[in-house]
């Protein structure tokens, strides 16, 4: 059944976290193309005004620029509060935001390891929690997480990035489940490898996975996922190679997936 959302008249408003660069940027185009009054977050202002000019020139939407840095809850309550200043009540959230580590678990720092849970995690879990009343409430709209291909299986070499999107994904699986009654869409976003600045973030320029794996275009990513969230799709990977590899977890031993990734990752070397 088609969400009520995009057969109702009037304005529709979506936020999109990590809206400054990569997916979230592709997005917020692609919602910018159909009408929908944007908020968009991430902690770079600067780019972050850049989006938003960019996409009130080429559509004219109302495109509002929230700089906040999601790994703070005190930053979440203020955006919250800014939200309800402006009356701007979300239809769909994209929860974009996110970052990882290449590296053991052992040799990376301690907080920043922590910082990923705060983002990838609590952050999307808080803001949903916070929006999805309003989405319930009317009956139409919903949530678009983005985990990865990452959360169907352990990353040794990127072990808390992994952990954070399986969390993603099983969270989004089951609310999904719960706001069915209510007409309220949840789907997570699984992309595998995607050319951004999420590699040089995480320090995995040089590995296997970025050499050796295929990479699709932030703008190919954002439009899968956001097809299949109009189709009330719950899980959406992008890609036959990707959903294959989705698919053949359920019958790859798990030593076998441990191993895998531990070679693309290179965790093993140096020992
Ligand atoms: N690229 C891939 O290969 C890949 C594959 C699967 C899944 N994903 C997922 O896709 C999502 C988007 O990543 P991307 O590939 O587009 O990477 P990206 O280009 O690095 O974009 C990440 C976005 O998150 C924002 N962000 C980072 N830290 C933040 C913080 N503390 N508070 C608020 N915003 C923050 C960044 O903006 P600021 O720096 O301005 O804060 C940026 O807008 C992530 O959840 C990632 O895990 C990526």
């Amino acid at each position: 059944m088609v969400n009520a959302i995009f057969t109702r008249e009037g304005p529709k408003r979506a936020l999109i976290t990590g809206a400054s660069g990569g997916i979230g940027e592709a997005f917020a185009r692609l919602l910018a193309e159909e009408d929908w009054e944007l908020a968009l977050v991430a902690r770079n202002a600067e780019q972050l005004n850049r989006v938003a000019g960019v996409v009130h020139a080429e559509h004219g939407v109302a495109a509002h620029a929230l700089p906040a840095d999601l790994t703070d809850t005190r930053a979440i309550d203020h955006l919250a509060g800014k939200l309800a200043e402006m009356d701007f009540r979300p239809d769909v959230l994209i929860n974009n935001a996110g970052f990882g580590l290449m590296g053991r678990a052992l040799e990376l720092d301690r907080q920043e390891q922590l910082q990923i849970i705060d983002l990838n995690v609590r952050a999307l879990i808080d803001l949903t929690l916070r929006l999805l009343p309003h989405m319930r409430q009317q009956g139409a709209g919903g949530v678009l997480n983005v985990s990865s291909l990452a959360g169907f299986m352990p990353g040794p070499g990127m072990a808390v990035y992994y952990a954070s999107k399986a969390a993603v994904l099983s969270f989004s699986e089951a609310l999904a489940e719960e706001m069915r009654p209510h007409g309220v869409q949840v789907s997570a976003l699984c992309p595998g490898p995607v050319k951004t600045g999420f590699q040089d973030r995480a320090g995995m320029r040089k590995s296997r996975i970025t050499r050796l794996l295929p990479g699709h275009s932030a703008q190919r990513v954002a439009r899968a996922g956001w097809q299949g969230f109009k189709e009330g799709r719950v899980v959406i990977v992008p890609g036959l190679f990707n959903s294959l590899a989705a698919m053949s977890v359920r019958f790859t031993p798990r030593f076998a997936l441990r191993r895998m990734n531990a070679w693309l990752t290179g965790a093993h070397r140096g020992r």
